[in-house]
């Protein structure tokens, strides 16, 4: 989502009262990196330019797109890109044609909606040529879909129509993909296709279901909400399933939180009854007033058959509640599901859930219930190198009724003020956490942290940090590049590396930190997001600057990474989105000769009245529209060669 429009609910800005770090006023811009571990090489400055020419080192084979912002995407040569779905396009086989001059609730709710993020391809039988999409709708850009419409002081209060457009908008779509010769395409109306919308109803199981502070005037039982909203990340489990990250959904709900009982722990999630949008003029049930227990209710990672399209998917409160970017599932050795996750706003915690029982490879439907049970972490990571994940177990250290948490429900609803108890590492805006399928190790994209003043002289070693950067943490079991069965996930203590600091390396102002051949001015990036893997284990870096993006002169895209070997850090750009969109959703086909990625608000910064950019249809009068492109390479071989 673009920082610049999301005044007060900012997710660079920091609601947590314990983050020390943030609030020191010594300022330690250019402090030495004494604190990163060792790994790839660390190079400053002009000492990169020297080895810019040098032969290359990476296993990617491409050419780096031409790294400026445009009105239209860039891809490298010899691939294709190709538009698969827009938003407005027909998930639902009697969906109407997209007009947007004439957007109802009742259309929008058939259609694919906006700001696709998180992607899922989700393969029949292993199949690298068929599957189902599984795709996230993170929110409305409001000032792009209504004339007139402004975000910043808005003159006019949204009416109840636009309103359940947008609320129809959000969600979840399914649509099943086909590649026929070298095209792909999407099977109109399909038996999976599938719409989930801020309405549909949605189960709550887990330590906090029927809880009282669950309960609602629509639902006394606590147990059943409706809608699914700013749907992020994800993640695939291994028995079929796909897991829905809900992240800034403090940004919906108007009323005062002082007036409730459940203000303090409002305030934590950084509601603060300033809505993005009006919503609570119309559904009561986002008046926080009103319905003070309403916003417990999202904030949670969502567990959605995409397979069964009459499934009720489930709100899983083990893996607790926060601003979750994603959710990727790893297996300990002993089965037993690893769940990694990143709570993106600044100044935030990483987290693990630990399943209690091992998956049942066999019988996938034995899984099905297997997220509630389990044991969250946060993580603390120690100057010396190494992380240690400590447990959010009501009654244990300060997580007592004496602390305020009466029971296992309140640690969940709860999740960032029992991390803050336990003293975990608050970071620079943890976004997608990924463990590589290849080695084990597991990757955290931070973002960035403007309102870091000092580094911390640990994981998070910047202050300010403008540009993010990526953390490798090394479960026991994955300090070789070999295959990973033996990683142990489940372990509460882990090594820290520092992958790369992000940044202009040719820019004097912040250090940076990359493979040495990174070329001053040429193939760095800034902000990275969201995360994938190929199979060959190299890494593929979403980014996201928000409304940064023309201070920092390149568009967003995906960026390649070998992850070992001489290439190590070393990031190319495979792949540029138009002007004022960030890149989300990257996902690989098995045979990696397919990699679908998410365009998301596209013209961002500007209005539907006079759009920065009208892609990807470029036709008068047409928005731009976040789409789902499907990235290919034209001699048919894997994409990074
Ligand atoms: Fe929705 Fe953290 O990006
Ligand atoms: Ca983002
Ligand atoms: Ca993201
Ligand atoms: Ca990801």
């Amino acid at each position: 989502m673009d920082r610049k429009h999301r005044r007060d609910h900012d997710d660079d800005w920091r609601v947590n009262p314990t983050d020390t770090a943030c609030l020191e006023t010594v300022i330690e811009r250019r402090r030495v990196l004494q604190s990163l571990a060792a790994g790839a090489a660390l190079a400053v400055g002009g000492a990169r330019r020297a080895m810019a020419g040098s032969k290359n080192p990476s296993t990617l084979t491409f050419r780096q797109v031409e790294r400026r912002i445009k009105k239209t995407h860039q891809v490298a040569a010899g691939y294709r890109a190709d538009v698969l779905i827009r938003w407005g396009d027909a998930v639902m086989a009697d969906a109407p044609i997209f007009d947007p001059g004439n957007l109802t609730p009742a259309a929008q709710a058939r259609q694919f909606g906006t700001n696709n993020d998180f992607i899922a391809f989700m393969p029949f039988g292993g199949a690298s040529d068929h599957g189902l999409l599984s795709v996230n709708h993170e929110y409305c850009s409001s000032e792009l879909m209504w004339p007139k419409r402004r975000l910043k002081r808005p003159t006019a209060r949204q009416q109840r129509d636009q309103i359940d457009v947008e609320m129809a908008a959000h969600g979840h779509s399914v649509v099943e993909v086909r590649k026929t010769g070298d095209r792909w395409s999407v099977v109109p109306g399909g038996k999976f296709a599938r719409r989930l919308t801020a309405t549909t109803p949605i189960h709550i199981s887990g330590p906090a279901a029927g809880e009282a502070r669950m309960k609602t005037t629509a639902d006394p039982s606590g147990t059943r909400v409706l809608g699914t909203i700013n749907n992020c990340a994800g993640g695939v489990t291994p028995w079929g399933t796909v897991l829905i990250a809900e992240e800034n959904v403090h940004g919906y709900f108007g009323g005062d939180p002082k007036n409730t009982i459940e203000h303090r722990n409002h305030r934590r999630m950084g509601l603060r009854g300033r809505p993005r949008q009006d919503w609570h003029l119309h559904h009561r049930r986002f008046n926080v007033e009103a319905e003070p227990h309403e916003p417990n209710r999202f904030g949670w990672v969502v567990e959605l058959d995409p397979f069964d399209p009459t499934s009720t998917p489930v709100k899983r409160t083990a893996l607790g509640r926060f601003k979750h970017e994603g959710a990727t599932v790893a297996l300990a050795p002993d089965g037993r599901a690893v769940v990694y996750m990143g709570d993106d706003q600044a100044g935030e915690y990483i987290y693990k859930f630990v399943s209690r029982d091992p998956v049942d490879r066999d019988n996938p439907r034995a899984n099905r219930n297997l997220l509630d049970h389990g044991t969250l972490h946060a993580a603390k990571f120690h100057r010396d190198g190494t992380v240690t994940w400590l447990p959010l177990v009501w009654n244990q250290g300060p997580l007592t009724p004496a602390d305020g948490f009466a029971g296992p429900a309140d640690v969940m609803i709860e999740a960032r003020r029992a991390a803050d108890q336990l003293g975990a590492t608050p970071m620079d805006r943890p976004e997608d956490v990924e463990p590589s399928p290849v080695s084990g190790r597991v990757y955290a994209m931070l973002t960035k942290n403007r309102r870091r003043n000092s580094g911390d002289g640990g994981a998070n070693p910047r202050g300010p940090n403008p540009h993010g950067h990526i953390i490798e943490i090394i479960p026991p079991g994955a300090e070789g590049d070999g295959p990973n069965a033996a990683v142990d996930h489940a372990a509460t203590r882990a090594r820290w590396e520092i992958l790369l600091l992000a940044g202009d390396p040719g820019d004097f102002e912040y250090d940076t930190k990359y493979h040495p051949a990174t070329p001053a001015h040429g193939a760095w990036l800034s902000s990275p997001d969201n995360a994938a893997f190929d199979n060959k284990g190299r890494l593929w870096i979403a980014s996201d600057q928000g409304s940064k993006q023309r201070k920092n002169k390149i568009p967003d895209g995906l960026y390649g990474c070998d992850l070992s070997g001489p290439g190590r850090a070393l990031p190319r750009m495979l792949f540029a989105v138009p002007i004022g969109a960030e890149m989300c959703g990257p996902a690989f086909t098995p045979d990696a000769k397919t990699l679908f990625v998410a365009v998301q608000h596209p013209g961002d910064g500007s209005r539907f009245d006079n759009p920065s950019t009208r892609w990807p249809d470029f036709r008068d009068g047409m928005p731009p529209r976040p789409a789902v492109v499907v990235i290919t390479k034209k001699d048919g071989g894997e994409i990074g060669g």
